[in-house]
């Protein structure tokens, strides 16, 4: 964050003594004696020397975050903002300067017409001006359209923006320069002067208003959705620097981009086949109603919400190794809902993401789910229906798989799924419909588990204050030999992530809360022995957990690998811009939205491993449908534990190294859990090349999983 404010502070400030030094030059041939025009020279030396000293300082700043950052946190800034801004500032030095210093030429009498021709130089104030722009565009790009990964076209389109608009000066100079060099005498008034420059500005700013028009209007039409897409576009593919995949023509040689896959063969596989074995009866059978119902928080406040079964986050409680069926019904949610099984790794045709892997269930409609509950643990589900909306409104719910062997002892155990609800009393923040504080009376000596889901769309900090405590498991997977946390420890998940957490009830109270100690408005649990308090006490913590040095490294056959056969970097971004034919402030991945952001292809059995990069100026909650990644590093150095997690809450300016073993086929989304984000584009697909796709997304179809 540091060097993002550093830069941008630099840039604005080289942008306004840029623009200072160009107006000064363009004074210059209207200097009446030589002593005006020494003075003038000199200022502008002096100008000139103050930019190019915090110019030296932001390109320090570049050097140092290569040093001490990834290679991808600074590839776009050095390939697009350094050579826009270097080329004017190395002209001025090697070329302007020992103009201006030549010009510096003391006396009371005019300037000889020599030196007059000499100070109406176009080339002087037009590089000043050069410096500006590129500075500006700078400035504007660092916080705007943040350079990820350019490519050619996007470095040829800002030194093209800087040379359109510096064609009105040029104009305005050349033709000045003419007149002084034919030995005409200029405009002298000030009034006269001012007239002319407001003049060239205004015709300045037309000019860079019809670029922008121009942009908004092929934005809006390239960032329209197309009505219906099969997933499967060849344009947009990485395989990761890879083997060739049958995506690219590989297995048969061929090359051709739109070249369909191999006609179709024995190894080839649909989606909607990879059902994984359900010929067993199902143990343990469920049915979720989709339906609107309106709910009362703890507090009175009331929700418009949509559910499951009318009910906020209805539980599914199974026993690891169940066959488990789960019949959806939609009653009337008009657009349509599924259900995703968020972190649990089903199989690709029961994962619950329409136009992928099944069509949305719309009214009076259902869909069945079936699957053995292999892993055991803590996850929720919801629909990836216009999840941002959905999910948002209350369609999600708990699954909650007990282990066949609990290694764990406990006596009690508490589910806490956060949410931020829109509420006719405003936004309020609970545990499930609880946005008060509840009391909890538990036997000293007792231990409790809390399964703490973060349903929100953002990162929540959580306090436990009272007793020591324990991370036993971090998105459903256990953590071996978790060490003792003190109750100073706060602790954070992004949104989408789950934690156990584990704490022995001792004789006084423990607290529990959403969210700072200061605010008294989120919700929280207070567990008592004897007598309950009657408020809870919070202090602020002194550390937040961190996951990457705790209990036993998770040991498996990515931390193991040496070598991986694919590598995909996911370098997040903002930008200004549009997606589906509206403007938004936009967050990237590589650069670009959905659907243009490449699919990236693997094959199965691969060893993949994914870098991600956070250069935008937020957080992002990064989740990958149907496996678990292990983290192997972050900020470029290894984890001391590596972990494995579904959703990785990736921080403004951190980079981590995730791997994964592509072990489970299919088409899988890979998303920030920022649903707002996602809607608007911050997703990409995973997708198994001998996968064929056997539904589509888009309105034609009304299967629409952002
Ligand atoms: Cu919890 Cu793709 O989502
Ligand atoms: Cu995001």
């Amino acid at each position: 964050m540091f060097e993002t404010i550093f830069s941008i502070m630099l840039t604005i400030a080289m942008t306004l003594l840029w623009g200072i030094a160009g107006i000064t030059a363009a004074g210059l041939p209207y200097s009446k004696t030589s002593r005006s025009l020494n003075q003038r020279s000199t200022f502008l030396l002096w100008v000139t020397g103050t930019a190019l000293v915090l110019s030296a300082a932001w390109y320090g700043a570049i050097t140092l975050q290569l040093i001490k950052d990834d290679w991808l946190f600074v590839e776009g800034t050095v390939k697009m903002l350094v050579p826009l801004t270097l080329l004017p500032q190395l002209y001025i030095v090697g070329a302007i300067l020992p103009r201006l210093k030549s010009l510096r030429n003391s006396g009371e009498e005019s300037p000889t017409p020599s030196l007059r021709e000499a100070a109406a130089q176009p080339s002087i104030l037009l590089s000043f001006f050069a410096a500006a722009l590129a500075s500006g565009i700078s400035a504007f790009s660092t916080v705007f359209a943040q350079p990820v990964l350019p490519g050619l076209s996007q470095v040829a389109y800002r030194f093209l923006l800087v040379a359109l608009l510096l064609l009105v000066p040029s104009i305005f100079a050349n033709r000045r320069y003419l007149k002084v060099k034919r030995g005409k005498t200029l405009l002298r008034g000030l009034v006269a002067r001012l007239l002319k420059f407001a003049f060239a500005g205004i015709l300045m700013a037309m000019v860079a208003m019809a670029l922008l028009v121009g942009n908004v209007l092929v934005g809006v039409q390239v960032s329209k959705l197309p009505e219906t897409s099969d997933m499967m576009n060849h344009d947009w593919m990485d395989e990761g620097g890879g083997t060739a995949t049958r995506m690219s023509g590989g297995s048969n040689h061929q090359h051709h981009a739109h070249h369909p896959p191999d006609s179709a063969d024995s190894s080839q596989v649909e989606v909607a086949s990879l059902t994984g074995d359900i010929s067993q009866p199902a143990d343990r059978t469920f049915e979720l109603v989709a339906q609107r119902k309106e709910l009362t928080l703890d507090s009175g406040a009331v929700v418009d919400a949509w559910t499951y079964n009318g009910e906020i986050a209805p539980e599914l409680r199974v026993k690891q190794g169940e066959m488990i069926e789960v019949k959806l019904v939609n009653q009337d949610i008009d657009r349509g809902v599924t259900i995703h099984w968020h972190g649990y790794n089903v199989p690709n045709a029961m994962d619950g993401v329409p136009g992928m892997t099944q069509n949305v269930v719309k009214p009076g409609q259902s869909f069945t789910y079936k699957f053995r509950a292999e892993q055991e643990g803590t996850y929720w589900f919801h629909s990836h229906q216009q999840a941002a909306e959905q999910v948002v409104k209350g369609l999600f719910g708990t699954l909650i798989v007990e282990p066949k062997q609990e290694t764990e002892v406990y006596d009690e155990e508490v589910t806490l799924i956060n949410h931020r609800w829109e509420t006719d009393q405003g936004y309020q923040k609970a545990f499930g419909n609880r946005d008060e504080f509840q009391w909890k009376q538990v036997k000293p000596g007792k231990t409790v588990k809390l399964r703490i889901i973060n349903a929100h769309n953002l990162s929540e900090k959580y306090l436990l204050q009272g007793a020591e405590f324990q991370i036993t498991s971090i998105d459903g997977m256990r953590i071996q030999d978790p060490q003792p946390l003190s109750d100073q420890t706060s602790f954070r998940l992004g949104s989408g992530g789950r934690y156990d957490v584990v704490f022995t009830m001792p004789h006084r109270p423990v607290f529990v809360k959403l969210g700072d100690a200061k605010n008294e408005s989120n919700p929280g649990i207070i567990f008592y022995s004897e007598s309950a308090p009657e408020k809870p006490v919070f202090q602020a913590e002194s550390a937040e957990f961190d996951p990457s040095d705790y209990g036993k490294p998770v040991v498996n056959d990515v931390t193991a690998a040496s070598q991986f056969d694919r590598e995909f970097n996911m370098i997040l971004g903002n930008e200004m811009g549009f997606y589906n034919g509206r403007f938004h402030f936009l967050w990237t991945i590589n650069g670009e939205v959905y659907p243009r952001v490449p699919t990236f292809v693997v094959q199965e059995g691969d060893r993949v491993k994914t870098t991600f990069v956070n250069k935008s100026l937020g957080e992002h909650p990064m989740h990958l449908h149907g496996h678990h990644m292990t983290v192997l590093k972050k900020n470029g150095k290894k984890v001391v534990t590596p972990w494995l997690t579904d959703t990785l809450n990736v921080l403004q300016g951190e980079s981590y190294e995730v791997a994964f073993i592509a072990n489970n086929p299919g088409m899988w989304m890979d998303h920030c859990h920022n649903l707002d984000h996602a809607a608007t584009g911050m997703t990409l697909h995973l997708m198994y090349d001998h996968v064929l796709p056997s539904y589509e997304v888009g309105t034609r179809s009304g299967n629409l999983p952002d």
